[in-house]
């Protein structure tokens, strides 16, 4: 379905590999959707760590993919490509990109879409993709995370860690975490890891070995490496599994993989990237299937330490290199902004919600869940959120004053 489009939007661009500076609000034409694809008006892009390493120019797009910086957004659909058919202009979608999300239009392959949960805004949304696709297939298809068993998550503050606590504990198991300093041990305790390890004064292994009465833990989520793959396996329990996904400390590594034989473990790592749109959406349907329900419920919610304007994303990555965030940095465009405060964008064919006048977050639409978000506050969830402006602390009802 062809939409009345503007020919050109704003993006930011990778001038050259380099620091923030080389981030470059450019104007550049607006993408069209191929078949099977849907073009997205982008209301907010998340930032991700693997987009600071494509700016460095450690992590080029897969072939075919957008050269803009962003993997993930999002927005209301403007157009579809031939053959495409769930969605429909103006549906509120977020989708998980190879490329292209810093931009004010971005396309996507279809399968690689899903509807805005229920009740979250589309800064949540745009958080919610990247990171909890790469939690679902790494922690529980490939670790095989079960109910009852424990798990330890490596940098419990990041937008990976924030998603793998809340997801590993609502799935039934015991969480623990390592973190960098103690305002983000007290987060990830509140957000129901058992016991946040302070990575530069405790030993992990130790810790781990401790809590679980020498035995160990089940599965191990590691971005990490370098000296930590050794200690990793040390942490596991007999049949334990590994799962690799970054190498923040170096992929050259010396460890006594006798362990690995002794205890029977298993070693596996994947990147989410240059799979193919037939695996990432699959992965879609299990994310939307087991998790979107939770994410509707309220039970798990992206984190949000702070928005940044689209043109602002070079401070959001000094932000995110400075590593002084908890959970996930997002980019919001002009159309995001507008949307939010109820403006000229609230009403583009509106099968997106209008939020609750009352607490701006729900939709008003449907019951509030206002009760809801007091809950989550108490948590300290909505913390950033009121950082970023778009919250006011709840009033508390008469009988609790
Ligand atoms: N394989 C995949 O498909 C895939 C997909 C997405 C992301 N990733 C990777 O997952 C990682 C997290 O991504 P993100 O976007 O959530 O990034 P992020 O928010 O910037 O997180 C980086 C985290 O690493 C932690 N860290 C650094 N050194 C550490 C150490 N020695 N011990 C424990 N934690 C340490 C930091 O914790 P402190 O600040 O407390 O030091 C921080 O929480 C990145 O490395 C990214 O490349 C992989």
């Amino acid at each position: 379905m062809q939409a009345d489009l503007p020919e050109t939007m704003l993006a930011v661009r990778i001038r050259e590999p380099g620091g923030p500076e080389v981030l470059e609000p450019v104007r550049v034409p607006v993408p069209r959707p191929g078949p099977g694809e849907v073009l997205i008006r982008v209301a907010a892009a998340g930032v991700n760590r693997p987009d600071v390493l494509q700016r460095r120019g450690g992590y080029p797009p897969p072939p075919g993919a957008s050269e803009l910086p962003g993997l993930e957004v999002a927005g209301v659909v403007v157009e579809t490509g031939e053959g495409a058919s769930r969605f429909r202009p103006g549906d509120a979608v977020c989708a998980l990109l190879a490329g292209g999300g810093y931009a004010e239009y971005a396309v996507a392959p279809e399968p690689q879409v899903l509807p805005v949960p229920r009740g979250l805004s589309m800064i949540e949304a745009a958080a919610v993709p990247e990171t909890f696709f790469t939690v679902w297939t790494n922690v529980f298809e490939r670790g095989r995370l079960q109910a009852g068993e424990s798990f330890l998550v490596h940098g419990g503050s990041s937008g990976i860690g924030t998603t793998a606590i809340q997801l590993a504990r609502a799935f039934g198991a015991r969480v623990f975490t390592t973190v960098g300093n103690e305002e983000k041990k007290r987060f990830c305790e509140e957000l129901g890891a058992e016991r946040a390890i302070l990575y530069r004064s405790e030993d992990f292994v130790a810790v781990v070995k401790e809590l679980t009465g020498g035995r160990g833990v089940d599965v191990v989520l590691d971005m990490v490496g370098g000296d930590y793959v050794s200690r990793n396996l040390e942490a596991l329990a007999l049949e334990g599994r590994l799962v690799q996904i970054a190498w923040l400390k170096g992929s050259k590594v010396s460890a006594d993989f006798a362990r690995l034989m002794v205890k029977r473990l298993w070693w596996t790592g994947s990147t989410l990237r240059p799979r193919s749109v037939e695996e990432k959406g699959r992965i879609a349907r299990a994310v939307e299937e087991q998790v979107w329900p939770l994410l509707e419920s309220g039970r798990v919610r992206p984190v949000i330490h702070r928005t940044f304007r689209l043109e602002e994303a070079a401070e959001a990555h000094r932000v995110m290199e400075a590593s002084v965030h908890i959970g996930k940095l997002v980019l919001v465009t002009d159309f995001g902004r507008s949307m939010a405060e109820g403006g000229a964008g609230a009403s583009v064919r509106a099968r997106w919600r209008r939020w609750c006048r009352r607490c701006r977050r729900h939709g008003a639409g449907r019951a509030c869940a206002c009760s809801d978000r007091r809950r989550w506050w108490r948590r300290g969830l909505a913390g950033a959120a009121r950082q970023s402006g778009r919250l006011r602390r709840p009033r508390r009802p008469a009988r609790e004053r």
